[in-house]
């Protein structure tokens, strides 16, 4: 079955379980899942009991869409996402982002977990992502092109909205919380980056790095969708400093930034 069509199939089953067409897709990072307890009216559909859905895997995610409302605007939640460094190809990873189109959301906000390379940077600081590298290897755009998705040269000038990050500054700066603007370099994981690397990705222009988001966003650019992206900085990655980092220690940093993102993006949305 082509791409299309299972899109398709997965839009009709979820239709017939709900009723609302979402306007707002929402992707929940590594150990960022609190604003799913900001959804009114919530309904959840396990990964599991969604058509041509992969299954998630990794430690801190869930693995469930979530309909409903955050300030009475339609959203479209995803409880835990799906990484290429699990094993899934840059389709799966970014198959809901083209579903949450299809159902009718043209936003995406998405968030991850991501190691600071800017020395201005502390842990549990939030980065609205201003650009991005990607460095993953990996491309969901490869392939035959399917102009019904999208276009096959898909621009890439401005593929965060500047609008929506404007709004995000302007509502941090009311909450007085500390909010950097950076460009994300993505990385296909699973090890965490050695010194040499981190020089070099510091070197090339880049402010924080992960393992996440980037084949999200070429997606949502593709399919017309606006993007705000955050990172939440969980370890600091500067070459001369450097201390071993532990997946534990990531969630907690997550965990602790975690009310302020959840702040943040449910404040962007009663604005959108
Ligand atoms: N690299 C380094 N640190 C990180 C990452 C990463 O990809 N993600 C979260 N913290």
């Amino acid at each position: 079955m082509n791409l299309w069509d299972r899109i398709e199939e997965t839009v009709r089953v979820i239709q017939t379980k709900v009723s609302e067409k979402p306007r707002i897709g929402i992707i929940l990072g590594t150990g960022l899942g609190g604003l799913g307890e900001k959804i009114e009216s919530a309904q959840a559909l396990p990964y599991d009991s969604v058509p041509h859905f992969p299954q998630s895997t990794v430690e801190g995610h869930k693995g469930q869409l979530v309909f409903g409302r955050i300030h009475s605007k339609p959203v479209i939640v995803m409880e835990g996402r799906f990484h290429a460094y699990e094993g899934y190809s840059a389709q799966e990873v970014t198959y809901p982002v083209r579903v949450m189109r299809a159902l009718g959301a043209d936003t995406l906000i998405v968030s991850n977990a991501a190691g600071g390379m800017n020395p201005a940077f502390k842990a549990a600081d939030l980065m609205v992502i201003a650009d991005h590298i990607n460095l993953m290897g990996i491309n969901p755009l490869i392939g035959p092109n399917d102009e019904r998705l999208g276009p096959r040269f898909p621009d890439m000038s401005t593929p965060y909205d500047e609008r929506l990050i404007a709004s995000a500054e302007e509502i941090a700066r009311e909450a007085k919380i500390p909010l950097h603007r950076g460009v994300y370099v993505a990385v296909s994981g699973p090890n965490l980056e050695t010194r040499a690397e981190y020089r070099f990705l510091r070197e090339i222009g880049a402010d924080a790095v992960g393992m996440s988001t980037v084949p999200e966003v070429l997606v949502a650019v593709h399919g017309g969708m606006r993007v705000l992206a955050v990172s939440c900085i969980t370890d600091l990655c500067i070459p001369e400093t450097l201390k071993p980092a532990s997946l534990e220690e990531i969630l907690k940093v997550a965990h602790r930034a975690e009310p302020r993102l959840t702040t943040l993006i449910s404040s962007v949305i009663g604005r959108l």
